[in-house]
Parts: C-alpha cells; structure tokens; sequence
C-alpha cells in the first residue's frame, strides 16, 4: 500500500498542499490563492477565490486544445432506437446555443433552473447551459410523481423549467408535461417559463408560459461561459432524509471540478480520448458526477444509456455497449447486476460480445453483496471494484483505487478511504471503534472538495442531519467497521433512509403519506431485504378505531397513494394491516426488530417491549402474508 499510503496521508495532513497542487490541474480563469476556508457555520469551503466555468473546464477548454473532433457523447437509446454521436465542439456548440436561449429567457448567474429529463443528449445539454451561465440547475429523476416535483421546484424557486415531453420506460410511454403541470398546481412558486423537448414518442399540448426547445434555438445567440467564483453553486441536487422534505444538497463549481478530475484518473484509472459508461440516470448523484461531468473533464468519451439492463431488450445489453463503444469503465450498481444473473445465470448473452477493451467494472449505490461479487468476478477477466458514495458527497468515500495502487480485493468491502477523506468509525462512546468493531462512519472535517457545501436554504439543517452528532465531523448515516488492514466494510444505514435498486428513498416520507390516510391511525414503514432490489419497503398499518372497510381495499388504496405521491420508485408494493405494533414501553416502534423478523433472522424479545403478544400477532401475519423470510425467523 506504499503509494496509497504516501498520497492519503499527504491529502491528511497537508490538505492545503494537496489540493492546492490537484487544482492546478484544471483550466481556471483566475487560479486560486485561498485553497481551504471556513465559512460562517465552520465548514470547509474551498478554492473561494477562484475563478473558473464547469462549462469551460469541461468543453470549451478541450476544444481550444485539439479534442473538438473527439466524441464527447455516445447516447444509445433502445428504447426508441434512437443513436446519435456528439463531438465535443458539437456538444460545445448546442450548449453554447442552449445558453443564449436560457439567456433570452432572463436566466442570469445565480438563478436556479428545474431540470425533469429522461437519459437524452438535451439533458446533458440543459445542464451544461445553465452551467455555462452560472445559473444553479437542479435535476429532478423522472421516476418522481408531481408531488415531489412540486417540492423542489417551491425549494428551488426556479426561473425556468426545462422538461422532455416524455420518457420511455422498458414498454410504457410516460408523458412529462401532465406530470410538470400538475406539479406547477401544487406548487407556490411559479416559474417564468417552462422550455419542453419535444419527443416523437409523446408530443406535450404547449401552455401559455412553455416554448419547444427546437423553436427556442433556432432564433438565439451563443452565449459565452460567465466566469463564477470556486465557491459559487453549480446545481442543487435532492436527496432522502428522515423527514417528508428532501434535502437540496448544494455543490460547488471548483471544488467539484477538482475532485471530478482527480477521482477520474485515481479511482477510475482513466485518461482523456478513453470511453466512460456510468448506468445510472441524469436525476442521480452517480448521473451528474459521472455521466455528465467527469468524464468530460478529463476529456473522456460519455456514454449515454436510455434503456435498462435486461428487457430492452435482453440481458446482453450491458455486454454489447461496452464491445460496440469500446468502453473502458463501466459503472453501475449491484442491482442491475442482480437483474442480469437472474435473466441470464450462466453469462451466456457475454459469449456473443467482445469486450476485451474492458478494463474495470466499478459498483456502487449499494453494498455490493458478496454472492453479486463472486458471480461477476467468475464471469469476467477484470477487477470488479466496489465503492462507497453518497449525493452528499458527490465522489467515493472509500474505494480500491485503480489509477493509484489497485489493491487485492475482499468481497464484501469498498476497500480503502480515498485520499482526501479521513474517515473514522465511531462508537457509541464517539470513540474511535476497535477493528471490527462496527460503529458510526464519520468523515473529519475538512471535507475534501467536491462534497456539499450546504443544505439549499437551509443550514440549520445542515448542521442537524451531519455535523452535530459527533463535533468535528460529517456523519455519513452508514454503519460499518475497518479490518485490521485497513478495509473498510459499509454494513447499511443506521438512520431512516432505505436503499431500492440503488435508489435512496425514506421510510420516513412513506409514513407521512400513510399516515395522512384518514382511516390510518398509526404506521411504520421498514426496508425489507429483496433478493433483486437489496431493500424494498414494507408498510404496516394500525387503522383507525371504528374503520370498518376492506384490510385488502386500504392496503390497495395506501400503495397507490404512495405510488402517486412520492412515486412508481417508491416501489412500495406490501402493506399489511395490523391491530398493533411492537413498541417500547416509552412507546418507540421497535422498526429494527420488525425488520429483523421480516428478514428472517434470529431474534429475542426485547426486554423493554410494552407488549410481547404485539410481536407474536405481527409475526405470524408476516408468515401469513409470506413477507421476505419471515417464516425463518426464530425467536432465542
Ligand atoms: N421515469 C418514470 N418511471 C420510472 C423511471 C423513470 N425514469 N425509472 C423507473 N421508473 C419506474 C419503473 O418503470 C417502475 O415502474 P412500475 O412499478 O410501473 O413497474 C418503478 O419506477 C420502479 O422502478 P425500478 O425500481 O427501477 O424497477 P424496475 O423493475 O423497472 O427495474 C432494475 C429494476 C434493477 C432493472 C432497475 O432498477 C435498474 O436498472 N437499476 C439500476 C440501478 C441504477 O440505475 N441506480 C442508480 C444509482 S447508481
Ligand atoms: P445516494 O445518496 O443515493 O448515493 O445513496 C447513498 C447511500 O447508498 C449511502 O449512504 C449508503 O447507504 C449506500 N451506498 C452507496 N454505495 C454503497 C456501497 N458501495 N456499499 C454500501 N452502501 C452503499
């Protein structure tokens, strides 16, 4: 471990230092004298001084030296059949237009623009656009329903809405503009205008305040990159807490642009002219870190993927990008692998493709559970490289890192903390833990650069969720232990937050909407393990005295309302109706015990339960019912 050894406990202990030389390697309008301050609630800012355009770092610059020619996009579609090819002067060019028309349409720096697109090339397009302005684009996944939209857009406050008028799923068409007009209903703040991508597949009925994008650039000026300070925000990103309100994670321009580049090439071992592939979705942290703006910075080739993993059409899709666009990391999250093994168990649709040109598979989003290891790296010639990430932080927290020392591998770990990172596990005594022993993951100030420099709007929030726990340090919400050799193992969650199919969702927001059913008395929703999806939720609910209706009406009605509030990510699908819950006697719904039970582990009574004959009754339902292993579970 000498060289990553070496190059960690620089970035340490000479923070300033490291990242003061990692900054110059990319093109800034004025270079940065400050390289780490403080703001005003004491967390870590960095680069305030400088000057810089995400945009130019990740076009303009490239084109004025020599790879204008160079594909900067490969967006392959599936499921519309659709292919196209953007250089990275073409790429520059639109952007360039995009911005005039957003320009023309008041968008000036500091303005915030909603961002709702499916995986088309106009996505990557709106956002540079808004980044070449200085405007703060925040991108919402299309899988949210107009309640969720509507949130954002009253957090946000946006200028403009910029929307496609329809995503494609595997065989389901889904029209945006009912979706954005209904969130514009719910919401307080109305933006001035709405641009809509008009698609084949679903033409939008145009309002009074929407012009079609083609309309719009036809008759607008390029505009120039507007020169931000490091510190100035990029995009507002939203993502589960606890609570029934997202939280807008603000990230910066040059902070970002620096540990963009410097993740490139240390974790993922790349060079400028290589193909990059991240599955994942613009709407995702993974999305903006590493389909649409790393890659670009480094001068690498993006691909863009509108489809799925199996079904568009089969499980060999993965394979045939990476042979046809000669891919050379490939990114996406355990899930989807799940989804292929279960399609395609012996890797027989691999033997028709060539991907020889393959020279890592890196997995994140979720723990990369060891049977998904073992069957991809039985399958395949490469590493297979499981990291740790989150929204917040926007880049890997731990990671095996390929273009500084690739190191032997353990199933089950993310390897070793990146340079930059100082991660500590934490016990209850908020005393660094034992090896082995788990506790809370804790990152020490000052966070590298690139993490989020606050909750939109909100830094009180900030302060809450992440830094008053354990002074001094970020709580990253994830549980887990070091080895004695330094590995790190990401055990899950320890708050409310549930990850499905790689997606980050909260219990938390699904009990507020089951409980603002008015024949729901009381409510818990807990993530159950799923053999596809790692977790998917499972609702139990108490209904009021006096509710005298169908159990099997309200468990239909419950999962359509969360459907239609938070979404079809929510992907709640189970809900059962109980006459109690197992709670402490000061009255705690004892979740981790039902979780416990669903997943068909050991368990044994706790001895504060109020009422044990309350787990006994849930117990046997959930066998009923067939939840998850339930009919494992074994009192001890
Ligand atoms: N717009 C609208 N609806 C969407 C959507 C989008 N962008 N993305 C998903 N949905 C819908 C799906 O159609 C599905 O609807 P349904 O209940 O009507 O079938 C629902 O939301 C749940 O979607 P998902 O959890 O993705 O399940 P799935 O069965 O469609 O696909 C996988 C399962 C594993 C193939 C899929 O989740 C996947 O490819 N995951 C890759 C992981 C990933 O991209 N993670 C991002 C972070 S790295
Ligand atoms: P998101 O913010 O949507 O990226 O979700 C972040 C959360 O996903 C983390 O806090 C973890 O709980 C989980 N996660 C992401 N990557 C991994 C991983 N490699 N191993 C374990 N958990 C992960």
């Amino acid at each position: 471990m000498r060289a990553y050894q070496s190059e960690y406990q620089q970035s340490i202990q000479h923070p300033e230092t490291f990242w003061a030389e990692q900054a110059r390697r990319v093109p800034w309008f004025k270079p940065p004298e400050t390289i780490l301050s403080y703001d005003e609630h004491g967390h870590a800012r960095w680069y305030a001084d400088g000057e810089l355009n995400t945009c130019h770092v990740a076009l303009d610059h490239h084109v004025e030296s020599g790879r204008g020619d160079q594909p900067a996009v490969f967006w392959d579609s599936p499921v519309t059949g659709g292919r196209r090819t953007l250089s990275y002067r073409e790429l520059r060019d639109q952007v360039a237009t995009f911005a005039g028309a957003l320009a023309g349409l008041g968008v000036e720096k500091g303005d915030r623009v909603v961002i709702y697109m499916p995986m088309v090339p106009e996505a990557l397009v709106a956002m540079y656009a808004c980044a070449r302005l200085g405007a703060v684009h925040s991108v919402v996944f299309g899988g949210f329903a107009p309640h969720e939209l509507a949130m954002r857009i009253e957090d946000a406050e946006p200028k403009v809405v910029i929307a496609a008028s329809c995503g494609i799923e595997v065989d389901n068409v889904i029209a945006y503009k009912p979706i954005i007009d209904k969130a514009l209903a719910q919401s307080t703040h109305q933006p001035a205008a709405c641009v809509i991508l008009q698609r084949d597949q679903a033409q939008a009925d145009l309002g009074s305040i929407d012009h079609d994008w083609q309309v719009l650039v036809e008759n607008a000026a390029p505009a120039d990159c507007v020169p931000v300070k490091g510190t100035d925000p990029l995009y507002i990103l939203y993502t589960s807490g606890t609570t029934g309100k997202p939280k807008g994670v603000v990230r910066d321009h040059g902070g970002h642009a620096v540990a963009m580049h410097y993740s490139m090439e240390r974790i993922y071992g790349m060079a400028p002219g290589e193909v990059f592939f991240s599955a994942s979705d613009v709407g995702w942290v993974v999305g903006h870190s590493y389909i649409v703006y790393a890659p670009l910075i480094l001068g690498c080739t993006t691909v863009v993927y509108e489809g799925k993993p199996v079904r568009t059409p089969d499980a060999g899709a993965f394979w045939r990008l990476i042979a046809e666009y000669r891919i050379k990391a490939f990114f996406t999250a355990p899930t989807a692998f799940r989804a292929i093994k279960k399609e395609d168990p012996d890797g027989k649709w691999l033997e028709k493709y060539d991907i020889s040109c393959l020279r890592t598979l890196f997995l994140a989003g979720e723990r990369l559970d060891p049977p998904t290891f073992h069957w991809l790296d039985d399958l395949l010639d490469v590493p297979v490289v499981d990291h740790w990430w989150q929204t917040e932080t926007g880049w890997a927290i731990a990671a095996n890192l390929q273009g500084l020392e690739p190191m032997p591998i353990k199933a089950g770990s993310a390897t070793v903390p990146v340079p930059g990172f100082n991660v500590q596990v934490l016990n209850r005594q908020a005393e660094p833990a034992a090896d082995h022993e788990q506790g809370s993951i804790v990152i020490r100030q000052p966070l590298p650069p690139g993490c989020l420099a606050g909750i939109w709007r909100d830094p009180q929030r900030f302060h809450q969720a992440y830094m008053a726990a354990f002074p001094g340090c970020y709580l990253t919400g994830d549980g887990g232990y070091f080895d004695e050799e330094g590995y790190l193992f990401i055990m899950g969650r320890t708050d409310d937050v549930i990850n499905v199919a790689g997606h980050r969702l909260s219990t938390g927001e699904m009990e507020e909407v089951l409980g603002a059913h008015p024949a729901v008395a009381e409510c818990a929703v807990i993530g159950i393990l799923d053999n596809l999806k790692g977790q998917v939720p499972l609702g139990l609910v108490i209904p009021k005295d006096g509710y005298n209706g169908d159990p099997q009406t309200l468990e239909k009605e419950l999962i359509a309302k969360v459907r239609e509030q938070i979404g079809p990510i929510a992907c709640l699908k189970q809900i059962l109706v109980v006459s109690r819950l197992p709670k402490t006697r000061s009255g705690k719904i004892l979740r981790k015990l039902l979780r416990t039970i669903a997943d068909g582990n050991e368990f044994s009574m706790p001895s504060t339960i109020d009422d044990p004959t309350s787990l006994q009754e849930v117990h046997e339902h959930m066998m009923s019912c067939e939840v998850g292993a339930s009919h494992q579970a074994r009192q001890v």
